[in-house]
């Protein structure tokens, strides 16, 4: 039987995707490599997923099957080069500061330091918070800064922002099967991401050093490369971010490693990586094979499709520990490997790290009595997740 916190944690999944835990938890099955009918290959063994992830020459996301592939349609072939081409290499190590753990930290304090010490104090005044809500309103002002949106201070001007980050992600829904878009599909996502970048360009010329696209135009990015940075920023660090917020208080809360974290905060990197770890907001990766390949004796043609379910070798290793450690079969695999490792590592690991700091620094356990989980979404999460403060 599953314990608490694995229960909700299926809940999240299955409400996303009714199919996703059954492809998560049969997938085990797929072990190293299996091909699947309709899908392609699939692999859940982190380390031939990374082995996969690392080699660019046979694995693509720009053939049909990878996020890369979608983008194009949508931005233009140019983002071929930055997704994957020679354009990437450069966009990496150009950006390769654009997030450290100590600018990530400086980031977060600065953009949602304030409002999450508005939460802090709603919760010592035995209010309840609900964290899938200020998870959102969190992301969206984080989006905000780094695209310079000019918004009306005040929660539903962010919740707004999520939704239409979220909007263009969710054009990816579907995209298991095909990556080819629809026309219609495309000219809503070209309207989305022309109405979110609307700043972008003016920004990329004159603001502060210290913004994310002022760092950019200082690090030597063209104009063009900073769009296309800032659309994909939006894309894969809105939903992604606020799924793990939620979830992490909730496993927190779910296995009563709050009470532990409490009493030794040095624990809180681990509390982050273990909710990193057996959330897995991202629970899938899919690659083109670029040019055939063998890979564990089997042999891999150009074209097929391979899917990586990180999640499933991620939740092998066992249920959130904090006294699991690091695991180096599978490194960071929430956060993929190889050249398109996540770029916003240090962003996200901050802004779980801040939230959870707020929820710890009254020193009272945090109590959930109800909850409800996202429908029909490209990363599950939850709708809402309210919790108030024990009494001392
Ligand atoms: C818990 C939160 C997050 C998770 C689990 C996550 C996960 C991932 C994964 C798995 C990939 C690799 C995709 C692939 O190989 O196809 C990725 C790439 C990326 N992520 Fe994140 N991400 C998170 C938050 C963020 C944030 C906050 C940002 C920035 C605001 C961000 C920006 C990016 C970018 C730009 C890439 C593309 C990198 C490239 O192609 O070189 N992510 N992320």
């Amino acid at each position: 039987m599953l314990d608490t916190a694995r229960r909700h944690e299926f809940c999240v999944l299955a409400a996303a995707k009714p199919a996703l835990p059954v492809l998560l938890t049969a997938g085990r099955l797929a072990g190293r490599l299996r091909r699947v009918p309709r899908i392609g290959w699939v692999v859940s063994d982190p380390v031939v997923a990374r082995r996969i992830l690392n080699d660019p020459a046979h694995f693509t996301l720009l053939g049909e099957g990878g996020v890369g592939h979608m983008w194009a349609q949508v931005l233009g072939d140019w983002v071929n080069d930055i997704f994957d081409g020679p354009g990437h290499h450069q966009l990496r190590s150009r950006t390769r500061d654009l997030f450290t753990d100590d600018n990530a930290r400086q980031l977060t304090a600065r953009v949602i330091g304030p409002r999450l010490a508005q939460a802090g104090a709603a919760l010592d005044a035995g209010q309840a918070v609900d964290v899938a809500d200020l998870g959102r309103v969190l992301v969206g002002r984080i989006v905000a800064d780094l695209l310079q949106l000019r918004v009306e201070d005040r929660d539903e001007a962010y919740r707004e922002i999520f939704a239409t980050g979220e909007e263009l992600a969710a054009l990816a829904l579907g995209t298991t099967t095909s990556t080819h878009l629809a026309p219609e599909t495309i000219s809503r996502a070209k309207a989305i991401v022309a109405r979110l970048t609307v700043n972008v360009a003016e920004a990329w010329r004159t603001a502060a050093p210290e913004t994310v696209l002022g760092r950019c135009r200082d690090l030597g990015l063209e104009q063009r490369q900073a769009e296309g940075l800032a659309t994909l920023l939006m894309v894969a660090g809105t939903e992604t971010a606020a799924s793990a917020m939620a979830r992490t208080v909730a496993i927190l809360h779910d296995t009563g490693a709050q009470h532990r974290l409490r009493g030794d905060p040095s624990l809180l990197p681990d509390a982050v990586r273990e909710g990193l770890r057996v959330t897995s907001p991202a629970p899938l990766i899919g690659r083109a094979v670029a040019a055939d390949v063998t890979v564990e004796g089997r042999r891999l043609r150009a074209g097929e499709r391979v899917l990586m379910l990180t999640w499933t070798a991620n939740n092998a290793a066992g249920p959130f520990d904090l006294d699991r450690g690091y695991l180096p079969e599978h490194r960071q695999l929430w956060f993929g490997a190889g050249r398109h490792l996540c770029l916003g590592a240090p962003l996200a690991r901050a802004e779980i790290t801040v939230l959870l700091q707020t929820l710890l620094a009254s020193g009272r356990a945090w109590r959930i009595s109800h909850r409800s989980y996202r429908r029909k979404v490209l990363i599950p999460s939850y709708a809402h997740l309210p919790l108030r403060l024990a009494r001392h």
